[in-house]
């Protein structure tokens, strides 16, 4: 059976485990995948104002003939746009650009911590979330260090942190640091953006188990209990990608995997990105 489970964040609001990314789709070509997507079953949407393709995204929610409180759509906020006021405009932006009423979760895309405005931003998020039009909100690529800064200043914690994580980057410290304050984890480029795709130790497991090893790396995320929403603009690699549910790696295969961390992005470090010297 290929049935997603769902992860209950910590306002009580449940979010599909595994989701659909829409990074890099070009914004003509989103629309399709997105329907695709969720004709094959997905009920989760990862977009932001950033990839400009929310328009799209929010055709194909519309479109789909799926009641709008069975998808699961999140976007985030860009960079540049922290202070309070820039913030909700941005907001109500989104919403009507996509053509929604309400966002399940909004995120603050980076910190850009030089300027340390995020925190602005996390008061004009928790407007909204109090306003009702969103149902939770969180951040995307804070360190602990951004976080604790949160915590001194808001009484919302935030119901997820985005960081990149795949088996070249394990990010066990900040993963446990969340978890210790609720937060959940979401895994963004969760097969590194294919890089781990010829890696000989997953290919061995995946052999192992008559699976790609696409499927490996993600079923790996799924058993940690982190959420994610790979990107894939070919519907048979969206479908190889949402049937995870009816295999397991062993916890020797789990601990192999965790051998192969190296401290490897494929993007910024969240402490350089939007440095401003
Ligand atoms: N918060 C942030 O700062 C942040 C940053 C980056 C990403 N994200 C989010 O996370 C999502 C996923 O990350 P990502 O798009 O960077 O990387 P990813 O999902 O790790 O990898 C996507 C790449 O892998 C290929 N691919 C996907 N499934 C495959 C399969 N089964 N076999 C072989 N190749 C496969 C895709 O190619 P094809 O499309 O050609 O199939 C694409 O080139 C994004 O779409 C976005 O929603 C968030």
């Amino acid at each position: 059976m290929n049935t997603v489970p769902e992860i209950t964040l910590n306002n009580g609001v449940r979010i599909p485990q595994l989701g659909f990314g829409t990074y890099q789709v070009a914004s003509e070509a989103t629309k399709d995948a997105t329907l695709t997507a969720l004709e094959i079953g997905y009920r989760h949407i990862d977009t932001a104002q950033m990839y400009g393709n929310e328009k799209q995204v929010g055709q194909a929610v519309r479109e789909s003939g799926i009641a709008r409180g069975d998808v699961f759509v999140t976007s985030k906020l860009n960079n540049g746009l922290h202070a309070y006021d820039d913030a909700m405009r941005a907001f109500d932006r989104t919403l009507r650009d996509m053509g929604l009423d309400y966002l399940d979760l909004f995120l603050i895309h980076w910190p850009m911590s030089a300027d340390g405005t995020f925190v602005e931003a996390w008061k004009a998020l928790s407007d909204i979330y109090r306003s009702g039009r969103v149902k939770a909100i969180g951040v995307s690529n804070f360190q602990p260090h951004h976080l604790r800064r949160l915590f001194e200043e808001s009484a919302i914690v935030p119901a997820v942190n985005q960081i990149e994580v795949h088996p070249y980057l394990a990010q066990e410290h900040v993963r446990a640091y969340g978890a210790r304050h609720g937060i959940a984890t979401q895994a963004w480029s969760p097969i590194a953006r294919g890089k781990i795709l010829d890696d000989p130790e997953i290919a061995r497991i995946a052999e192992r188990l008559g699976r790609s090893t696409a499927q490996v790396a993600l079923r790996w995320h799924v058993q940690r209990g982190d959420i994610i929403f790979p990107k894939s603009a070919t519907r048979t690699r969206l479908e190889e990608n949402f049937d995870l549910f009816s295999f397991e790696l062993t916890a020797e295969d789990i601990e192999m995997i965790a051998t192969l961390d190296r401290d490897e992005r494929t993007g910024p470090h969240p402490d350089h990105f939007g440095h401003v010297p």
